[in-house]
């Protein structure tokens, strides 16, 4: 399929989607969101992790297009988030680690595309919220729900009733996002974050990513089994024997992934 929107890009084992309609800030429209799902799923297992920015120099992404939204029905707008829903699904469901590289504005949906990834660094100029209730509506692709889950009831609260853009410094103030950097060391960052995750065992970054995701919804005592039941099976892998081996041999590790 070829892109008019984003842009994928390799980098060795590292892939970049960038979301790239600078004239509109970037803003998700549903020919945005089905290149997005195909990049996805184009994803082979050379890709072993994943940052996604926003192309040009102003915006991560302004949020859900307001130009397509505006004349849409109800039915119609259940379709669209549920389209938003099961891209950034699909993005928080990958086995690698995600990084979201947040550029500049993460407004609405853009915020919740951050919020899907696994890591969120911000450069200095980002500034994120969500305005939904300024333009009558709630964000409708994760947000309320993620944003919770990472900040807390109070604090997402106040960013949804408020409609308050926060500055990076800010969002790391409330955990929304990991650390703040100058705008032109973020993409460095994130690649060598990205890199310095690359050296560990992908089985064992990947057990560690599912148990933390499906065990957070769940109460402690199956949360903690979910985490027996991933430790156990990474001892049918090449990778702990490897792993395990190399310490003892004061070597490092050759992990194959297998
Ligand atoms: N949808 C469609 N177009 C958008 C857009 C969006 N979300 N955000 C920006 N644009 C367009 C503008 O309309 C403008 O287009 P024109 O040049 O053709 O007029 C262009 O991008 C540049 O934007 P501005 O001139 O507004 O730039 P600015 O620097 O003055 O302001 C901004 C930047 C503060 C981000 C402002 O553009 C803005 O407030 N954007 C909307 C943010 C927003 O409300 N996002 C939430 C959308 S709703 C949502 O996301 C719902 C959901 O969860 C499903």
């Amino acid at each position: 399929m070829a892109y008019e929107n984003i842009r994928l890009e390799k980098d060795g084992p590292i892939a970049v989607l960038t979301v790239d309609r600078p004239k509109a800030l970037n803003a998700l429209n549903s020919a945005t969101f089905h290149e997005m799902d195909d990049a996805l799923r184009s994803l082979k297992d050379d890709t072993r992790a994943l940052i996604v920015t926003g192309g040009g120099d102003k915006a991560f992404v302004a949020g859900a297009d307001i130009a397509e939204m505006v004349t849409i029905t109800a039915a119609q707008a259940r379709e669209f988030s549920a389209l938003g829903h099961h891209v950034f699904q699909s993005l928080e469901n990958l086995p690698i680690p995600t990084i979201a590289a947040v550029n500049g504005f993460a407004l609405g949906g853009g915020l919740e595309l951050a919020l899907g990834c696994d890591l969120i660094y911000a450069s200095e100029k980002a500034k994120l919220g969500l305005p939904e209730v300024t333009l009558g509506v709630i964000p409708g692709f994760g947000g309320t729900q993620r944003l919770t889950r990472l900040v807390g009831r109070s604090r997402a609260k106040e960013m949804l009733f408020t409609a308050d853009r926060i500055d990076a410094a800010r969002a790391k103030e409330i955990g929304l996002v990991l650390d703040v950097l100058p705008a032109d060391k973020l993409m460095e960052h994130c690649r060598a974050v990205a890199a310095k995750i690359l050296k560990n065992g992908p089985l064992a970054v990947a057990q560690a990513k599912r148990v933390v995701e499906y065990g957070a919804d769940q109460d402690l005592r199956s949360a903690n089994e979910l985490e027996r039941q991933g430790f156990a099976v990474l001892f049918g892998s090449e990778d702990q024997r490897e792993g395990m081996a190399a310490f003892l041999a004061k070597r490092p590790a050759a992990f194959q992934g297998k």
